[in-house]
């Protein structure tokens, strides 16, 4: 467990799985671009399924919490499952309640995924997908290192209009510096 101004960052368990589906649920309802699960599709999986996410060995799952120990953010770590792809990792699933935002949060938990991604061992490169029109998460981003290395046009399509999605990549490894 990591302390940073009164916020703890931990990894959940299968017993976080009930607040961890109450705040990805506020989370697509709130942001709904921002993700390309919706909140009508969420909303259907009760809270064994969100339970079983938490228990994926093949996946971790960050929470931040407050001081009185309310979860106010998460990230997750997905794994590639081939034998050719286990140097990389995903960043997927990003989310700070908007109480909450602007206050170094979705950093931290940035910074501890890629703590706990070099932890792993074997993992080289961390990958995401972020909607193009996503600006605060492109910034958090590219301060963390990521760079953008592709798009892909009309990737989600909401009622009668598209969304592109840009893919992004660093090394994990602490030493890299990003090009300028
Ligand atoms: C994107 C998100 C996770 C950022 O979390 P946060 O806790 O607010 O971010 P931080 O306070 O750690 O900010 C880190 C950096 O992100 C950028 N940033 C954060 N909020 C921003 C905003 N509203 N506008 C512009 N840049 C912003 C800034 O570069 C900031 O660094 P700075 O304050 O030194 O300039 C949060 O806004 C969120 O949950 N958004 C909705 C869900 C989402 O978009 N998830 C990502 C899916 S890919």
């Amino acid at each position: 467990m990591n302390l940073v101004a009164g916020i703890a960052i931990r990894e959940l368990k299968p017993i976080d799985g009930g607040v961890y589906r109450a705040l990805m649920l506020r989370g697509y309802s709130e942001h709904p671009n921002a993700f390309t699960s919706t909140f009508e599709e969420r909303a259907t999986k009760q809270v064994d399924w969100w339970s079983r996410r938490l228990q994926d060995p093949t996946s971790s799952t960050l929470g931040a919490f407050d001081a009185g120990d309310a979860l106010i953010g998460t990230v997750r770590l997905e794994q590639y499952q081939r034998a050719r792809e286990r140097h990389k990792i995903k960043l997927a699933a990003m989310y700070v309640l908007k109480d909450f935002a602007g206050k170094g949060i979705g950093r931290k938990l940035v910074d501890e995924a890629l703590a706990a991604a070099r932890k792993m061992g074997g993992i080289e490169i961390v990958n995401l997908t972020v909607n193009s029109e996503n600006l605060p998460a492109l910034r958090l981003y590219g301060k963390v290192g990521f760079q953008e290395y592709g798009r892909e046009h009309r990737a989600a399509k909401a009622g009668d209009f598209y969304l592109d999605k840009l893919y992004m990549w660093r090394p994990v490894s602490a030493d890299y510096v990003p090009p300028i």
